[in-house]
């Protein structure tokens, strides 16, 4: 979504031609410099992924995504691969580095996220390994150590544990439509917040919250956090920055979105806790829920029930048009997930994330290498994705 390949281009782009194997070959997809022809493709290959992996979710125009994949991100560059078989792309692979003065960029210098993925027909001939050999050689460039990866579908918890990848955790995509919601039970829970409380109310900010107010709310965001189980997937500490506020703000105006928070102020004016949700006009049958908390001294009363009880009373009042609220919760988050069930939530899809060392994806990937008669599993070198006339 953040592409930016220019910045990091001189070590990717000098990348020559390699050896096709079995007829795929590897290419840095650089969406700043693609030619027309190369777009179609592109498009193509999401298109069939879509259909094969998320056929009732909505999917994003060509114009939007090539929006999307061109605008310029501040803070990192995406680094995208593709295999290419005649012409079509038949799998793809996605990473993200953050720049090093962005913010939190010491703290998670060692971890990089990826994403890999063959179309159903092309797996289990090496194209897999073969993107993975890349994610390992950007690894090996810049110094990263550990690799994070989510998986939703049987074939990418085969892969990653053939590999040695271990699950750190497991979470769910959660849904509630608007239509079985429990009105009455809802109000119920807002007012019993309330009367528990004396003299408390509850305060909305949106469709886009001030810097002053994010200003309010960063420490106790910060340390709601802290307090969100991922189980033992390691990470770096997760922080509000200002910075990335301003950048997420640049993101819903350019591309028609909201923020919505909603506040339990306690009688003195002190925050008993918050909720908060976002809208986009591109998807507008959805909400998507982000992060619920209460303060550590105040957990246990059921004002996160109630807090998400009155964010579902704006959503209704403010978008007549979404008919369905998204959220994601760990497995381990009992609470939460006793909350959303109460709410009606129901589970959609479940995800793991397994996280590997540099180094043994370097001894799987020298293992596959080995094997007698095995492919050149290393990759070999890329071609780089480049418009005819850049190069
Ligand atoms: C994960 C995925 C990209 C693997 O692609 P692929 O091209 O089939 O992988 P490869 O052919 O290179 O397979 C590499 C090894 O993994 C093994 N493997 C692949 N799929 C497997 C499965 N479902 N169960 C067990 N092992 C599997 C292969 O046998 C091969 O082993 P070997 O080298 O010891 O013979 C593909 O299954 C996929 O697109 N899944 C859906 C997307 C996804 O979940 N991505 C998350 C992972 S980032």
């Amino acid at each position: 979504m953040h592409p930016d390949h220019q910045k990091h281009g001189s070590s990717l782009q000098d990348s020559v031609i390699g050896a096709e194997q079995n007829g795929t070959a590897v290419a840095l997809f650089d969406p700043m410099t693609a030619s027309r022809a190369q777009w179609d493709r592109f498009h193509a290959y999401r298109r069939a992924r879509h259909e094969e992996a998320w056929p009732d979710d909505p999917l994003y125009s060509d114009q939007e995504t090539e929006e999307d994949e061109r605008d310029p991100d501040p803070h990192g560059d995406s680094v995208q691969w593709v295999a290419v078989n005649q012409n079509d792309i038949v799998g793809s692979a996605y990473s993200y580095l953050r720049h090093p003065d962005s913010p939190g960029f010491a703290e998670g210098a060692r971890f990089l996220h990826a994403y890999g993925a063959v179309l159903k027909p092309w797996r289990g001939r090496g194209i897999g390994t073969r993107l993975l050999a890349q994610i390992h050689k950007l690894m090996l460039a810049h110094g990263k150590t550990l690799l994070t990866l989510s998986t939703e579908e049987p074939d990418g918890h085969g892969f990653l544990r053939h590999i040695g990848a271990s699950e750190k955790t497991r979470s769910f995509e959660n849904r509630l439509l608007i239509q079985e919601v429990d009105w009455a039970a809802r109000e119920r829970w807002e007012a019993a917040a309330l009367a528990s409380l004396a003299g408390s109310r509850f305060e909305h900010y949106g469709p886009r919250v001030s810097s002053d107010i994010y200003q309010v709310l960063t420490h106790l965001l910060d340390e709601l956090w802290e307090d969100v189980p991922l189980d033992q997937l390691e990470h770096a500490p997760i922080r509000i920055e200002m910075s990335e506020i301003e950048e997420w703000h640049r993101q819903l105006d350019r591309i028609g979105g909201a923020e919505h928070f909603i506040v339990l102020r306690d009688g003195d004016g002190s925050i008993v806790g918050i909720t908060e949700a976002a809208w986009f006009s591109r998807i507008p049958d959805r909400v998507y829920q982000m992060l619920t908390g209460v303060r550590r001294n105040k957990r246990g009363a059921g004002y996160a029930r109630a807090l998400k009880a009155a964010m579902l009373r704006e959503i209704r009042t403010r978008y007549p048009s979404v008919s369905k609220v998204i959220t994601h919760n760990g497995q381990s988050n009992a609470p939460m997930l006793s909350i959303n069930r109460k709410l009606g939530f129901k589970i959609h899809r479940e995800f793991g994330t397994y996280q590997i060392d540099r180094d043994a994806i370097g001894a799987w990937l020298g293992r596959a290498r080995q094997a007698p008669g095995a492919l050149d599993q290393t990759g070999g070198e890329v071609r780089h994705e480049r418009h005819p006339q850049s190069s």
